[in-house]
Parts: structure tokens; C-alpha cells; sequence
């Protein structure tokens, strides 16, 4: 390797590889200024602050674009370079308005910094300033494009990163200027990336206007986006202990700077005049103010009386996938050691638990613990359930940087969010996917044969056979579509495929994964399954399910309890415990009597909820601890008000199995989840001592192998990658259960299809008002053909019904939507989609089959 070799004002250089001048210099720690630069986009050269001298060369040079040589001697600060930068600032300021006192960015404006540095021009140039008023139009973003520059930083981010390409620079000469396509606002997937490079006063976050200056920010925590299983990391910038802003991290390993609207906008839950404040109980049909001793002293009192008198197993606990590790660690040891059951469960039993173990099964553990950063990096992707820009955003920008550098991605269903990235995209017929994934293993058997590693998968790969005309006949994708599918896949060198939630809630969704997972194996490659909440993984990794002990210990095998028993000192059910559906039908039948539930709404997250309300109302003890009194809250016996994300310590493990520490940003009076947990343990009888949450984090790594010897310290220092310390603890199984029942025929009637929005999860982004304010409740979209065909207008308010329940929304016209399907979202309490679906279970995965819900339409007259 030949080391190149330069001097930049006298200081001597050595580089492995050619860099640019201003690479170089920062590497050394000389300082060149930028502008229209920024190190995650493209290079631009259009601002020209960057000037250097360069020996031998006749004009300055500007340092973000010229590539080092070897032997260059550069000088970065002379008095003709500072001239020359003065003068290129006199310009900018020709049109830039003078109104830094009254501007947010004051402080961290690199217009004003730099005017500081090279002093103050002496105004040769009288034009008119530029007028552009301050536009409000977006509820999440400010513009006072006056103060634009011209840098394109944000426009280039839009396009090349966020892959959203919704603003761009209109007009040309002295006239160009940064302009929304979709005209006055945004209207776009309000990342905010664009706010995140503008150097100047231009593009702002709108959450904090007028509120607070950038040197007044004491303190900067970085912690974990509360709200989807990618994990990004994120600052919370804290002032008089409210979170002002929430900004990314340059460099960081999950998002690299990136974040999406709900990460960044989506923090004012905190803050929220809704939050509970204090414990609840019911007297007299109304829940009323309580002391904690009170609430701690009655929920304890009312467990160990269900106890006594109906035994351990009429009560059952619902742990959270938005709380930590350590939340989750306890409570189900709470359940377990304290309460005596294994009824314990979280509502990734609607789909995420049942297709990981399924997946895990056929390749062994760990075998969806992927690195997120691996799709922009993979030859092939292929798409198939949903939508991963919106469910897991910023993994979905990872998949747009695939298609970028060429690499083919495949989609099966529309992916709205993939849509300009020119995907192969295989558009089957309604509920005719099976036949598609068919017809797809069995050519792609046909073009590459068994690898011969996997002797169980085979067995099952070799049974499946279906010839293209018969996928053609079943699902409407022509032979040519399917071969040229087909031919790609079989080409790909690095695969990777990332499974939607859809086809997990899907009928035959264990036959669908199993074909998925046989498309996998044939093409080598490595699976992603989409997770929907922060700590979905960790929930289920503490042992958070009727079947498992920490870390995927089975409760029957006698071996495994016992090493939680010594550690827990209490002898342990061997029975496992009512899953997420078996808890409501032992509620329904009057079985179960007692339910505690942590940072969870099951009255709007588990599917038929008309039936959960209607079971749970049956029961005679219901414990709800939350940060907002949700639905489930208001039916509880005892509410016990929790601390959210930002107020508390502790780790969340992600989708690709990354454990990452959550850290405490604000105070707030109040306990974390596991203390009210260990609170009530200690009034049952059964004593919990922790002081912090790094001691119960510790116990936990005593008890599960999954996580033996991991520290607080080894996670900061990045030690947290799966398999961590230990090897992975199960290989494949030898069987494959699956369920070949084919789904139902489509009728050719409308469906259910439940939405995913970008800009919503539930119980926390509903009360975040920047998002609220960009998507402000539920809706049915409907496609612009049924629409016509019904008669409905944007903004009509109509009666969705199914045979299990109805709700009134307001219709939202899709141009090009799916005239089979009406969309509606789960994320709105009260007006959730799970209200209109049935229960029925796949037999394998236990996973709710959401896909074949017929509905009906009427309009509701005024
Ligand atoms: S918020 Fe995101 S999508 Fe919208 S213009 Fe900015 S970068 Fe583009
Ligand atoms: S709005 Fe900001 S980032 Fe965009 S071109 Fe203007 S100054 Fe640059
Ligand atoms: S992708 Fe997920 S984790 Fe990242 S900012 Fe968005 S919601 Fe948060
Ligand atoms: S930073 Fe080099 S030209 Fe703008």
C-alpha cells in the first residue's frame, strides 16, 4: 500500500488513501470552514468557503472536492484567503436579513460563526434584501427562506439520503431558490433531516421556536428513540429538565445521524398535561386519587387474596415492549417468583414471537439478529408484508441507499414507500401469496438446486412444487413477471429479505414464513423481521412469555428452572403459562381473575378488542400501570402511574439484537416500572432489593445465558452485538411445523388492511402533538375507485363494519390505493382497526390471521 504523503500548513500528512484536502485537514485537526459541505452527503463544491492554496497550482482550491496527491502542500489560512472568504461572505449577506437576535439558530449558525471569525464586511454591495415571509404552513418544520444560502445541504439530503426527494431548487441564477414540490408546505415524510444540516436560520424544527437558545441547553443525554425496534440513537438536548429538542447523532452505529419524524418529533408525550401524576383506585365505580401506599398496599393485598383463593394461575401479567429490559426482567420475575405462574405474555404474540421462533427454528437462534446497515450493503433485497418505511423507518432508508448504489430490490404487494426506487415488483391477486411463494421456490429450486446444509428445511423445500402457468392461472403474475423474479434472486450474491408484519397476520402465515425462509436458504441469504415497538426483542429476550425463562430457557426442562430458582430463591411453576389470546378466553370464561399490566393497552393492541373489553371487564382485579390513563387504564380497579422513556435508566434491545442503554434525560416525581414492581413484590411477601436499575440488569445476566456476563459498561464500550458473550443457545430443530390450510378464496369484496402510518405507534405518538398535528386521527382510506363507485368524498365520515364490530371515520381518498382494500390504522384508542378484526389464530405461530376480514361501507349521513 503505497501511503500518500502531504503537508497542509507545515504540518506533514501521512494517508492510506486518497482523501479529499478537507478530509485531510479534519483528520489532522486543522480546521478548513464549509458551508454548502457536510460530511453524510454528497459533495457539492458550490459554496466556495472551503478555498486552500495549493503549491504549483495557479488558482485556490476548494478543499471538500479536490482530492489529496501525493506531496501536495496546501496553506488553509492566508490574509488572500481570508479575503476571499470575507468577500464570499459580503455576498451572502447582500441578501441574507440581518435578524440574528430574533433568529433560532443564533449560537449554532454557521453564517453568523463564520462572519465572527473573518470579520465584518463593509457592505460594498446596496441591494434590496430578499422578502420571504415566515412560513408556518407545517405543524413540525419552520422556514424563513430569506436566510436560505443556496447550500442545497437540504435538498441533497432529501434526495440522497431520506430518499424523498420532496424539495428541490426551483429557478435559476439569482432567482433560485428551495421550494417544496408539493407547493406551499412539505407535505412530505417530515424526517426533519433537512433541519438537521441546514447551516443557517432557514429550515427549523417548529417545536421549540422562540423557546429557548442553543448555549442554554445545559445538558445533552444520549439515549435510544423510544418508539420502533430499529433503536436509533438519539440526544436529548435538556433545559430546566424539559426536553427542548431531540436531535441524532452523527456517526452513531444504528442511524448514522438519521431520523424519522417520529423520533424526532415525536418526544412532547413527556411533557404532556395528560401524563398521570398519581395512583388511581376505583371507590364506587370511579377511579379517585390514592397515596402509593395505598395503591402498592391494595394491589398486593387483592394478588395474594386471588392467590389464596383460586390459586396462582387466576392471575396473569402482560408485560410492555416499550419499557426496558429491566422492566420487563421483573415483572415477568414477579410473575413467576412472587405471584407463582408462568402467565406471563406481551402483545408480540400478535405476530413478531411467534415468527421469530418459527424463523429461529429452521436456522437456529439469532437468525433474524441482523445488522440493519448490511441491506444498503446487499446486491438483492426482497420485500415482502409491509411497508418498512413506515413501519421501521430508518431501516427503510437503508433499502432506498440499496436500490441507489444498483442493487436490485424486489417487492411483493405494493410498498408505497419503495414505490420511486424502481423496484421487480410480483403484485399477486388478493390472499394469493402462497402460490406466488411456490412458484418462486420452486424455480429458483429448479435454477440453483439444494445446498444440502439444512436437511429439515429440504425435506419440506422438496415437496413444494408448482409450475409457473399454475401461479399465472392462481395469481395473476405472468410467467415472463415471475422468471424475471426469479432470475434476479438467483443471481443475487449478498440476499437480504426483509419480512412485513402482513404476512406473519396472515392465514397460512406459517406456511408463507416457511416458504420464505426456503426463498432464504436457496439464495443465501440473511432475514430482517420488521419489529414494531422499541423493545420488542427485549421483552421477549427477559422472558417475557408463558414458555420461556430469561433468555429462551424453556420452563418445562427442570435444569433451567432450577438455575432461576437459585437465583430467585422460590420454587417455580413447571407448567407454562396462558398466552396473550389464552389470557382473554380464561378471562372470557371466568377462569382468570386477576390481570396486571405494564405499559401496555390490550384494549386497543390485541385483536377483537370489542371481545378483550368485554373479558376483561369480567374480571375481578385489573391492574393497569402507564404513563397516560389509556382505555385499559380506565377500566382498571388500580392505576399506577409509571415514568416514561426519558425519566428512567436501562437498556433496549433491538432488532438486530443490539442491547443499547436508555438514559435518564429528565426528573419526575414518580418510580420507574421495575420499583413499583419490586414495591408490590415486597408487600406480597416476597422481597426485591434493588437500588438501581443496573442491579436488577445484573441479576438478570446471572440468570439468563443469553446475556451471561454482559455489563452496563461492556454496552457503553459497544460490546452489545448478538451473540454478546455466549454462543447461541439453540440450533435449528430437526421438524418444521407448519399449517398448509389455504386461505379462503377472495370474494372479490372489500377488505380490511391494516395501516401502518408513519407518523403513529400508539398510545405515545397520539399524544405527541406535532404528530397529531400531522396526522390527527383515524381514518379508512379508500381507493379513488371505490370511493367513486360509493360515492365518497375526502373528509365524509363513514360506518366501517365487520361481522365483529363498526367504527365511524372519516374517509381519506388514495389516487392510486388498492381498490380490493380499505385501510385503518390501529393507533387511535377507541377508533383502532383491531376493533373490526376477529381472533383466529395461526395453529403454528399463534399469530392472529388479519388478512381475510370482509367489511362493509356505509356513509353516515349528516
Ligand atoms: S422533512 Fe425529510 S422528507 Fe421532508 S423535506 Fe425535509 S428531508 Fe425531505
Ligand atoms: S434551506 Fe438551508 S440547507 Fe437548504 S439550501 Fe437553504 S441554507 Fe442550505
Ligand atoms: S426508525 Fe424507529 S427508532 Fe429510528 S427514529 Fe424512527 S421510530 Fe425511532
Ligand atoms: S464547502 Fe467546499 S465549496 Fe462549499
Amino acid at each position: 500500500m503505497k501511503i500518500i504523503t502531504i503537508t497542509i500548513n507545515g504540518k506533514e500528512i501521512k494517508l492510506e488513501k486518497a482523501v479529499t484536502v478537507l478530509e485531510a485537514a479534519r483528520s489532522a485537526g486543522i480546521k478548513i470552514p464549509t458551508l454548502c459541505y457536510h460530511e453524510q452527503l454528497e459533495k457539492y463544491g458550490g459554496c466556495r468557503l472551503c478555498l486552500v492554496e495549493v503549491e504549483k497550482m495557479p488558482r485556490l482550491q476548494t478543499a471538500c472536492t479536490l482530492m489529496v496527491t501525493d506531496g501536495m502542500v496546501v496553506r488553509t489560512e492566508t490574509e488572500q484567503i481570508a479575503d476571499v472568504r470575507r468577500g464570499i461572505l459580503e455576498f451572502l449577506l447582500i441578501n441574507h436579513p440581518l435578524d440574528c437576535p430574533y433568529c433560532d439558530k443564533a449560537g449554532e449558525c454557521d453564517l453568523q460563526d463564520l462572519v465572527e471569525k473573518y470579520g465584518p464586511a463593509k457592505g460594498r454591495f446596496k441591494e434590496k434584501k430578499r422578502k420571504v415571509k415566515e412560513s408556518l404552513a407545517d405543524s413540525a418544520i419552520v422556514r424563513n427562506m430569506e436566510r436560505c444560502i443556496m447550500c442545497t445541504r437540504c435538498v441533497r439530503m432529501c434526495e440522497g439520503r431520506q430518499g424523498a426527494s420532496a424539495i428541490a431548487v426551483i429557478d435559476r441564477g439569482g432567482h433560485s431558490h428551495i421550494e417544496p414540490f408539493s407547493g406551499g408546505k412539505f407535505d412530505c415524510e417530515y424526517c426533519g433531516n433537512c433541519v438537521s444540516v441546514c447551516p443557517v436560520g432557514a429550515i427549523m424544527s417548529r417545536l421549540h421556536r422562540h423557546s429557548y437558545r442553543p448555549w442554554q441547553v445545559k445538558e445533552q443525554h444520549e439515549t435510544v428513540c423510544p418508539y420502533c425496534g430499529v433503536g436509533c440513537t438519539v440526544v436529548a438536548q435538556v433545559r430546566d429538565d424539559v426536553i427542548m429538542r431531540v436531535i441524532p447523532k452523527l456517526g452513531s452505529a444504528v442511524n448514522n445521524g438519521m431520523l424519522c419524524s417520529r423520533g424526532r418529533f415525536g418526544y412532547e408525550f413527556v411533557g404532556s398535561k395528560d401524563r398521570l401524576t398519581t395512583p388511581l383506585i376505583r371507590k364506587n365505580g370511579t377511579l379517585v386519587e390514592a397515596t402509593w401506599e395505598e395503591a402498592i398496599t391494595l394491589v398486593a393485598k387483592k394478588l395474594s387474596n386471588i392467590k389464596v383463593m383460586f390459586s396462582s394461575q387466576a392471575i396473569a401479567g402482560i408485560a410492555s415492549l416499550r419499557c426496558t429490559n429491566e422492566d420487563n426482567y421483573l415483572f415477568q420475575k414477579f410473575m413467576r417468583a412472587a405471584v407463582g405462574t408462568n402467565n406471563i405474555d406481551t402483545t408480540a404474540r400478535t405476530g413478531f414471537a411467534g415468527a421469530q421462533s418459527f424463523i429461529e427454528n429452521i436456522f437456529g437462534q439469532g437468525a433474524t439478529a441482523n445488522i440493519i446497515s448490511g441491506l444498503a450493503n446487499s446486491d438483492t433485497v426482497m420485500v415482502i408484508g409491509g411497508d418498512p418505511t413506515t413501519m421501521n423507518p430508518i431501516l427503510g432508508l437503508q433499502i432506498r441507499a440499496c436500490a441507489r448504489r444498483n442493487g436490485n430490490v424486489l417487492t411483493i404487494g405494493s410498498i408505497d414507500g419503495l414505490r420511486n426506487f424502481d423496484p421487480t415488483k410480483l403484485l399477486p391477486r388478493l390472499q394469493t401469496e402462497t402460490a406466488l411463494l411456490e412458484g418462486i421456490v420452486t424455480a429458483l429450486r429448479e435454477k440453483k438446486g439444494l445446498p444440502g446444509s439444512n436437511a429439515a428445511l429440504e425435506a419440506k423445500i422438496k415437496d413444494i412444487t408448482i409450475s409457473a402457468a399454475e401461479v399465472t392461472d392462481k395469481t395473476g403474475v405472468t410467467v415472463s413477471e415471475l422468471s424475471v423474479f426469479v432470475d434476479l434472486l438467483a443471481a443475487a450474491a449478498t440476499f437480504s429479505l426483509v419480512i412485513g408484519k402482513d404476512i406473519v397476520q396472515s392465514a397460512g402465515g406459517s406456511y408463507k414464513l416457511l416458504l420464505l425462509s426456503a426463498i432464504n436458504y436457496l439464495a443465501n441469504g440473511r432475514i430482517y423481521l420488521l419489529s414494531e415497538k422499541a423493545n420488542e426483542q427485549g421483552a421477549l429476550d427477559m422472558g417475557c412469555a408463558p414458555d420461556i425463562l430469561p433468555g429462551y430457557r424453556p420452563v418445562a426442562y427442570p435444569e433451567f428452572r432450577k438455575k432461576c430458582e437459585n437465583v430467585w430463591h422460590t420454587e417455580l411453576s413447571e407448567k407454562p403459562g396462558l398466552n396473550l389470546f389464552e389470557m382473554v378466553d380464561a378471562a372470557e370464561q371466568g377462569s382468570l381473575k386477576a390481570v396486571y399490566v405494564m405499559g401496555e393497552n390490550p384494549l386497543c393492541n390485541i385483536p377483537d378488542s370489542g371481545r378483550v373489553e368485554a373479558a376483561f371487564r369480567k374480571l375481578d382485579f385489573l391492574v393497569v400501570q402507564d404513563i397516560f390513563l389509556t382505555e385499559t387504564a380506565k377500566l382498571a380497579d388500580v392505576v399506577l402511574p409509571a415514568l416514561s422513556w426519558a425519566e428512567k435508566d436501562g437498556t433496549f434491545t433491538n432488532m438486530e439484537r443490539r442491547i443499547q442503554r436508555v438514559r435518564k434525560s429528565v426528573h419526575r416525581e414518580g418510580m420507574d416500572d421495575w420499583k413499583i414492581i419490586a414495591e408490590i413484590s415486597k408487600n406480597m411477601g416476597y422481597g426485591m432489593d434493588y437500588r438501581r436499575a443496573e442491579d436488577v440488569f445484573h441479576e438478570a445476566t446471572r440468570v439468563s445465558p443469553l446475556h451471561r456476563d454482559l455489563t452496563y459498561e461492556d454496552i457503553e464500550n459497544g460490546d452489545n452485538i448478538y451473540p454478546y458473550k455466549g454462543e447461541p443457545l439453540r440450533d435449528a430443530k430437526e421438524d418444521i411445523l407448519i399449517d398448509r390450510s389455504a386461505p379462503a378464496a377472495a370474494t372479490g369484496k372489500l377488505y380490511l388492511k391494516i395501516e401502518k402510518p408513519l407518523f403513529h405507534s400508539g398510545t405515545m405518538s397520539t399524544k405527541a402533538p406535532a404528530l397529531i398535528n400531522i396526522y390527527p386521527q383515524s381514518v379508512a382510506r379508500i381507493s379513488a375507485e371505490t370511493a367513486q363507485m360509493l360515492s365518497l368524498t375526502e373528509g365524509d365520515v363513514v360506518r366501517v363494519k365487520t361481522k365483529t364490530g363498526s367504527l365511524a371515520l372519516f374517509v381519506a381518498i388514495e389516487k392510486d390505493g388498492d381498490r380490493s382494500s380499505v385501510k385503518v390504522g390501529n393507533n387511535f384508542e377507541g377508533k383502532g382497526a383491531f376493533r373490526l378484526t376477529d381472533c383466529i389464530l395461526d395453529p403454528v405461530t399463534k399469530a392472529p390471521c388479519l388478512d381475510s376480514i370482509e367489511i362493509a361501507i356505509e356513509k353516515v349521513t349528516a
